[in-house]
């Protein structure tokens, strides 16, 4: 078999973060970059005998050249079969859903998620194991230090592949098919959840749009919501996934979906708008008057309802968020007396629990939900989990939000940004808020004073990975929380997230929350020396 061999000089910024490889993509055209890194994977979790893997990605620039070279080095690297979406195109849940159904033993992902595309973009490459789930940080570390030690890398010359092309060659020993991406992960949905009763809404005149911000999720919301469901045809907008997203930022956030928005404002707002992101696997729920349900609060919703679905009709088996989430789901879960686990930041901390069973439900508080069903965040679940729950329920967004806050109590949120810092400033600002916890508690900053503060290190219960410097927790009284964490998807440089929340009780649930959040974020500041220690006025991104 015509197997050629490249010597490779090591790469010595492989280090996968919050979730995959991410760096620019200029960097990954690089000759030999992105093939040190699948070629670290390959041997970090090498092909068993007769096995498949899944390869696919968002749509973006250099992922269908991209996806070509990771089959012929799976080819290589004595992989059976490929299954390969049909223009190098899976969303993160169907690929997910794909390992499962398929009994792969892994996926490799060619996206980076809901960063802009193009020359000028960022690109990147996930790894999945055979349960569907993000690498475990185990396999990510091996994978990085292989990566520092690489000799050569592998690729399989002979035979054609046409991404475009349904069917199935040869490409050395190993079947490669190109695969319709949407219908398995259509299926699925369909399976889940209560599509009469949503086609009876939507032919209600119930009116919706859905913004696939011209990436992944396209061609799936237009076979769920548009074949399936019945939704008149539109109501997918930027429904052509375009390798540089069509010029716009894909992430599911008001203000990168300004179309969406519009239609949910006005005297003429629609009932339901939703988006997702470049990969498919964020969430956005608004409902009329621009009214954002916050991804804190449609946790704790679905959690609460979700026996009104079919799929989790028998109730859940727990709940977990990552840790600077609100905490809106824990209040849920005590009233059911399920558990609900506090993970770090990133999907790959869910998986063994649900492995396990003891959760069903999970979420983050960056526009992520999902559930058991694959192993990954899930936007278009999120959007049907929605849409089945107002059939159920009668009622529009609000109420269902409203209708929560007066049961439970609110937790009220909003993350601040710092972005664009320097590497070396942003770990000094960390290191000098980590000299500061012990004696924190006590200090008083506005009307709040910090009952407690830590940094959050994680302990799995179920296979006992552990991970610290996680985050800095500052508890404080009136009920309120501030989370201190650097970002780990940032392709360069270094962001500061500082996440707000602080709880309403029932009585207050619909009072405007901006002045209770501007007086936290103000202590915010003041207890890091945010002003000082970073040299910055003001966040650069605020949401919620
Ligand atoms: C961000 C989010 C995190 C999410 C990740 C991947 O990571 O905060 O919740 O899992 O993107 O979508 P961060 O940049 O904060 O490390
Ligand atoms: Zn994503």
């Amino acid at each position: 078999m015509p197997i050629a061999v490249h010597a490779v000089t090591p790469f010595d910024d492989q280090r996968p973060g919050t979730s995959g490889l991410r760096k620019s993509t200029r960097r990954f055209m690089q000759p030999g970059y992105l093939q040190a890194f699948v070629q670290a994977i390959l041997e970090c979790d090498p092909p068993d005998p007769g096995a498949t893997l899944i390869v696919g990605g968002d749509g973006r620039f250099f992922g269908r050249e991209a996806a070509e070279t990771v089959v012929r080095m799976a080819a290589a690297a004595g992989y059976a079969r490929v299954k390969v979406g049909r223009g190098a195109l899976l969303s993160t849940p169907a690929a997910s859903n794909l390992v499962r159904a398929t009994g792969a033993q892994g996926a490799v992902i060619l996206s980076a998620s809901h960063n802009p595309g193009g020359p000028d973009g960022d690109f990147g490459v996930k790894y999945n194991t055979a349960s569907g789930g993000p690498a475990p940080e185990s396999l990510t570390e091996a994978i990085f230090a292989r990566s520092k030690a690489l000799a050569d890398w592998r690729v399989e010359t002979d035979g054609e592949i046409d991404l475009d092309r349904l069917g199935e060659t040869r490409v050395g020993g190993c079947a490669v098919e190109v695969i319709d991406p949407v219908t398995a992960y259509a299926d699925l949905m369909e399976s889940l959840f209560d599509f009469p009763a949503i086609r009876g809404l939507l032919a209600s005149g119930f009116r919706m749009r859905f913004d696939a911000m011209h990436a992944v999720t396209g061609p799936y919301a237009t076979e769920l919501l548009e074949r399936r469901l019945g939704a008149p045809a539109g109501t997918v907008m930027n429904a052509t996934p375009l390798p540089d997203f069509g010029g716009g930022h894909p992430d599911p956030h008001p203000e990168h979906a300004p179309g969406l928005m519009a239609a949910m404002t006005g005297p003429d707002a629609l009932d339901f708008g939703a988006a997702s992101d470049g990969d498919g696997d964020r969430n956005m729920i608004v409902g009329p008057g621009g009214f954002v349900v916050s991804p804190g609060d449609s946790l704790a919703i679905l959690t609460a309802l979700a026996d009104r679905v079919p799929a989790y009709a028998g109730g859940v088996a727990g709940v977990a968020r990552s840790m600077p989430t609100a905490r809106a789901a824990d209040r849920v879960a005590r009233a059911l007396g399920v558990d609900c686990f506090e993970t770090p930041t990133g999907w790959k901390w869910f998986v063994s629990l649900m492995d396990a069973g003891r959760i069903t439900l999970c979420g983050e508080e960056s526009f992520g939900t999902g559930s058991n069903h694959v192993r990954e965040k899930d936007g278009l679940w999120a959007v049907l989990f929605w849409l089945n729950l107002l059939a159920a329920e009668g009622v529009g967004v609000r109420e269902l939000v409203m209708r929560h806050w007066t049961r439970f109590g609110r937790d009220a949120y909003r993350r601040e940004d710092y972005e664009g810092l320097e590497t070396g400033p942003a770990e000094a600002f960390m290191q000098a808020l980590r000299g500061r916890l012990d004696d924190a508690a006590g200090r008083a900053s506005g009307p709040f004073s910090v009952v407690r503060a830590d940094d959050f290190a994680y302990v799995d219960p179920v296979d006992g990975a552990g991970a610290a410097g996680q985050g800095v927790r500052v508890m404080l009284s009136p009920d309120a929380r501030i989370t201190y964490r650097l970002s780990g998807t940032g392709s360069s440089g270094a962001t500061l997230r500082v996440y707000l929340e602080t709880y309403l009780p029932p009585e207050r649930a619909d009072a405007d929350a901006a002045a209770d959040l501007d007086a936290l974020s103000a202590t915010s500041r003041a207890f890091a020396d945010v002003g000082d220690l970073l040299g910055r006025e003001a966040p650069s991104v605020v949401t919620g």
